[in-house]
């Protein structure tokens, strides 16, 4: 039977209402806590604030949070912070660059190559270039050595990224590849930054959230679709030039003067973690850290894999590798499967736990298996996309809660999120998870692992 008015069933009606009733509950236990701080502006919580910041602007990551954020958490400690910072969803390392900038260890962990490879070329720019690398790098932007290079590099492509630029721009793209080869490490390590840096402005493609969006030049329009065209399509050269430009100017304007030998600058150190933070984090020692700063994927459906195709396909990744860093992400996308997390860490059912006794979490649970088997859902994968996003940030809550010194603190970026009608208070179902006194309690006894070597 439905009602009516909106011809919605009474059973989506009350379960709507008891969501509503359910989330103002969970809003009031909060209020207390809330403060609206103006200084954290829309700008200041994305990649935007990092817009002409020098390094953090060289590869836009458009689900970065801006260094002054990571700034701003770090200066709200009155005390002064005490120990390492960790960013367990590193992405292209904001938090540990800025915390490592004013004098304060970081360890990071990342899942996908394409932030892994930004942090890692980032710090060699910053701490190991000579006085003859940097000839080098100058050499390459005045004389284009790949325009006359006889030797090409190919690249391989998946499924999504076939015929994702020019023919012209792959033949320059390829002779570049086959001119870097002659280059010492470092000096390649930036040049495949560069060209990690260009690749979008160059392709076909947009990135778009949840998927690669292609301009109708590129022949891969889909028929019936609105032809799309993303404006101008950069030439090679001279994208690739005024990347590097960029790149060696702010390595030039860097504090430290680039010397005849690598230096060490004054900045603290850097450690990233590669692969899954569900993985690492029981690696990490119990009460060894002096603030979480961090932002995991939002439940947003947003596809980090594909969105990032072009760069995981010039990294070397096979489909086969690409599908597989899909599902050990955090589960943020319709095709994410369940995870094992007792397999991955059997003390992690209390964790579970919490997440499946949230009382607003399991109603929006059992209201979207509703719509589900009412055939309202514009993808039946939603209601396990939801589950499984709040159970592994449970655990992943834990196991921070875990790392952490006592009274240290937790700053995370997320974003509520609405699915059939209904919106879900992500800020506070994880707020209310955090705060669960089992949390507390298994502190220091969590999921401890061998430590990685
Ligand atoms: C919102 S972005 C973080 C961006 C980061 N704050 C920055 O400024 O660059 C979330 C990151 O989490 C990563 N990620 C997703 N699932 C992960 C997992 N299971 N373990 C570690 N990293 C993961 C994604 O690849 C992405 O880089």
């Amino acid at each position: 039977m439905t009602s009516q008015k909106n011809n919605t069933s009474p059973e989506t009606t009350e379960l709507r209402e008891k969501i509503a009733a359910l989330d103002a509950e969970l809003a009031e236990a909060f209020k207390s806590q809330f403060s609206v701080s103006p200084f954290l502006s829309r700008k200041i919580v994305s990649f935007q604030g990092n817009k002409d910041k020098p390094a953090y602007s060289w590869y836009k990551y458009k689900e970065a949070f801006s260094a002054g954020l990571v700034e701003y958490f770090l200066g709200s400690y009155s005390g002064g912070m005490s120990g390492k910072v960790l960013d367990p969803f590193a992405g292209i390392g904001t938090t540990l660059f800025a915390a490592s900038s004013h004098g304060i260890p970081a360890d990071g962990i990342e899942l996908l190559p394409i932030g892994q490879e930004i942090i890692r070329s980032r710090l060699l720019s910053e701490r190991e270039l000579t006085v003859d690398d940097i000839a080098t790098l100058e050499h390459w932007i005045n004389s284009s050595p790949w325009k006359e290079s006889s030797e090409k590099v190919t690249f391989s492509t998946i499924r999504i990224t076939e015929n994702a630029y020019p023919p012209e721009t792959v033949e320059a793209i390829e002779r570049y590849r086959g001119a870097l080869q002659r280059e010492n490490d470092k000096i390649q390590a930036i040049l495949r930054l560069a060209l990690l840096c260009v690749l979008e402005g160059i392709s076909y493609t947009r990135k778009d959230g949840q998927y690669l969006r292609w301009d109708a030049r590129s022949g891969k329009q889909r028929p019936g679709t609105k032809a799309f065209n993303k404006g101008e399509i950069l030439a090679f050269d001279a994208a690739i030039i005024a990347k590097l430009k960029e790149i060696l100017s702010d390595i030039r304007d860097a504090e430290t003067p680039v010397t005849l030998f690598p230096v060490k600058r004054t900045m603290k150190d850097i450690r990233l973690f590669k692969g899954s933070c569900l993985e690492v984090l029981p690696t990490l020692e119990t009460a060894s850290y002096g603030a979480v700063v961090t932002s995991p994927p939002y439940c947003n459906r947003y596809d980090y894999t594909r969105t990032y195709a072009l760069e995981l396909a010039m990294l070397g990744l096979t489909q086969a590798e690409v599908s597989g860093l899909r599902q050990e992400m955090l589960s943020c996308t319709v095709e994410n499967r369940e995870k094992d997390l007792l397999k991955i860490c059997p003390q992690w059912e209390p964790f579970t736990e919490v997440a499946n006794q949230q009382k607003l979490l399991q109603t929006i649970c059992t209201y979207l298996e509703h719509e589900k088997a009412s055939g309202t859902l514009n993808n039946s994968n939603i209601p396990r996309m939801v589950r499984g996003y709040f159970s592994e940030m449970a655990c992943v809550i834990g196991e921070c809660a875990r790392v952490l010194k006592p009274n240290a603190r937790l700053c995370m970026v997320n974003d509520n999120v609405r699915y059939a009608g209904v919106s879900i208070s992500v800020d506070t179902i994880l707020s209310d998870i955090a705060t669960v006194p089992r949390f507390c309690r298994l502190k220091n006894s969590g999921c401890s692992r061998q430590k990685r070597k």
